[in-house]
């Protein structure tokens, strides 16, 4: 088994921290801060249980985003059962931003209260004065509560009709795409308790406003939402995309003034294709790219059998990028790999391909 200094990345394997121990981070995201990684994500225990949260989200610092120091928990989960992240509840993808007005780090994540299966679909915010934590945890909601989607016609902002809410009720949503999804209903629906928050990422522009971009109305549709000057609640601005297309998983990189959107399909822990998508404002429009992956067959339907959680800016080489995904093991949660690949510009495309080993000085002039 490989062991540190690690001198390249290996996509799937094992990734020992410098305590000689498996990364333990899934779903997670990168800052980087003072010319130092932290990387934040889902710590799993053991078995099918490590499904749910037990211990909290983890962070690890590096400053070659190879060999990783175990910082500990950042965010712990609460023993008291009355807290809304206490043990046992679901807590995913993790991702922080430092806020430059507040001088606080700011970490968003995906929240579904005990016991409730992925029925709460919330987000929680946590806050901290350093990236290692510990992070004060101040609440949870559903996002832009009272608040219409920017980009819906005027004649469609309005309740549900009674026979609506009836056609809702007949359609078995529970996360995965379904034939005869109702593009109009389910934001309408949600209007007043706030949209659906389940899949997540942040986003950083380089203006330091921050977007929340969330799978929302029972995943069929994706939301990006402005986020408030200190990052803790959404601005009330937020838009909607591609709806009836059952987007997960959503990652972004800002490349020479374009942003390119990743994500995957809805199938749960089991890989699927993903998709990409450009555009010239993080408001879109956004153009339809298609799988960036290419191989073999299995590997592009499988997205290298993994699903992305995060896009990395490349130390030191300004148009160079990484998509960090994760190998889901449902089975054995602790034991999900890192799928950390180079991400490729051809054109007007983004492209991934798979690397049984690669390092940081293969980002070539093709890549950048
Ligand atoms: C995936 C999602 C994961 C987790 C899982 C649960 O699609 O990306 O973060 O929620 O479903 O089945």
């Amino acid at each position: 088994m490989m062991t540190q200094p690690y001198t390249h990345f290996h996509p799937g394997e094992l990734w020992l921290d410098d305590q000689g121990v498996h990364v333990n981070a899934h779903g997670g995201g990168i800052l980087l801060h003072e010319g130092r990684y932290y990387w934040h994500g889902e710590h799993k225990i053991a078995g099918g249980a490590g499904n749910s949260a037990h211990v909290g989200v983890h962070v690890y610092s590096s400053v070659d985003l190879l060999n990783w120091k175990d910082e500990g928990i950042a965010l712990a989960v609460s023993p008291d059962p009355a807290s809304e992240i206490c043990a046992g509840c679901i807590l995913e993808r993790p991702k922080v931003l430092f806020n430059a007005l507040t001088r606080k780090f700011v970490m968003w994540f995906h929240l579904e209260l005990k016991s409730q299966g992925y029925g709460s679909a919330r987000c929680g915010v946590a806050i901290a004065d350093r990236p290692e934590g510990p992070f004060q945890y101040l609440e949870s909601f559903r996002p832009n509560a009272g608040v219409w989607p920017q980009n819906v016609a005027e004649t469609d902002r309005r309740p549900l009709s009674p026979e609506e809410s009836a056609q809702l009720k007949e359609l078995n949503l529970n996360g995965g795409a379904v034939p005869n999804y109702p593009e109009n209903l389910i934001y309408r629906r949600d209007l007043d308790t706030g949209q659906m928050s389940r899949d997540m990422t942040l986003f950083q522009d380089d203006d330091g406003t921050a977007y929340h971009v969330h799978s929302a109305e029972d995943n069929g549709v994706l939301h990006i939402s402005q986020l408030t000057p200190d990052y803790l609640r959404p601005a009330g601005i937020y838009r909607r995309y591609f709806a009836g297309e059952f987007n997960e998983a959503p990652a972004i990189l800002k490349r020479r003034s374009r942003y390119y959107l990743v994500s995957s399909g809805c199938t749960g822990w089991d890989p699927n294709p993903a998709r990409s998508y450009v555009a010239d404002s993080i408001w879109g429009p956004w153009t339809r790219l298609g799988n960036p992956c290419e191989g073999t067959t299995e590997q592009v339907e499988t997205t290298f059998h993994s699903q992305g959680t995060f896009l990395l800016p490349a130390p030191g080489k300004p148009d160079a990028f990484i998509l960090m995904a994760d190998r889901w093991r449902p089975a054995d949660a602790i034991d999900g790999r890192y799928v950390w690949l180079p991400v490729e510009f051809e054109g007007e495309r983004l492209v991934l391909r798979w690397r049984e080993r690669w390092s940081l000085d293969e980002l070539d002039s093709k890549v950048m």
